[in-house]
C-alpha cells in the first residue's frame, strides 16, 4: 500500500501546475475503503494565491464526501525538467500549512493518519504519523465539533 500511494502521488506530481517554482509536487491520499485521491501543486501568477498538492487532494476527497474517510497521505516532490517531470532523491515533507489541513482530516475522522514522504525518484521513504508532524494541534475540536 505505501508504495502503491507513493506511486500515485508521483504520478499525480506530473500535472502540477508549478511555472513558478519549477517544484512539482504530488499527493495521494488513502481512504478507508482502499480508494486512492490524488492532487497536485497549482500555483498561481499571484505566488500567495498558490495551493500545494496536499491540500488539493484533500480539498478533493472532502469534495467526493469522503474527508473524514482519510486514512494516510503519501507526499513527493522534486524539481521539474525540461520534461515536465519532477526529478531529484530528496525527500519532502508537508509544509506546515498542510500539516494543518491533514489535521482536519484525522480530527474528524477521529484517527490519527500516516504520512508517508518521498522524493520524486529513488527509494527513500520516510513514515511519520501526523500527530509527529504537528503536535498539539488546533482542530475542530477546540471548536466543538468532531470527535
Ligand atoms: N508545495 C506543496 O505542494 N506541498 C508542500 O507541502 C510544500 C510546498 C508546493 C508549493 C509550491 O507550489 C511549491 O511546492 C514550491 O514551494
Amino acid at each position: 500500500m505505501r508504495d502503491r500511494l507513493v506511486a500515485a502521488a508521483r504520478t499525480a506530481a506530473l500535472k502540477a501546475h508549478a511555472p513558478y517554482s519549477r517544484f512539482g509536487v504530488g499527493a495521494a491520499v488513502l481512504l478507508a475503503d482502499g480508494s486512492v485521491i490524488t492532487g497536485a501543486n497549482f500555483e498561481n501568477a499571484s505566488y500567495g494565491l498558490s495551493l500545494c498538492a496536499e491540500t488539493v487532494a484533500l480539498a478533493t476527497a472532502s469534495s467526493a464526501g469522503h474527508l473524514t474517510d482519510a486514512v494516510a497521505v503519501a507526499v513527493i516532490g522534486g524539481v521539474i525538467d525540461a520534461n515536465g517531470v519532477p526529478r531529484g532523491v530528496a525527500v519532502v515533507g508537508p509544509c506546515g500549512r498542510c500539516r494543518q489541513v491533514i489535521n482536519e482530516a484525522a480530527q474528524l475522522g477521529g484517527r490519527d493518519i500516516t504520512v508517508w514522504c518521498a522524493a520524486a525518484e529513488g527509494e527513500a521513504i520516510e513514515r511519520y504519523l501526523l500527530s509527529e508532524l504537528l503536535p498539539h494541534a488546533f482542530g475542530p475540536s477546540d471548536l466543538g465539533i468532531g470527535n
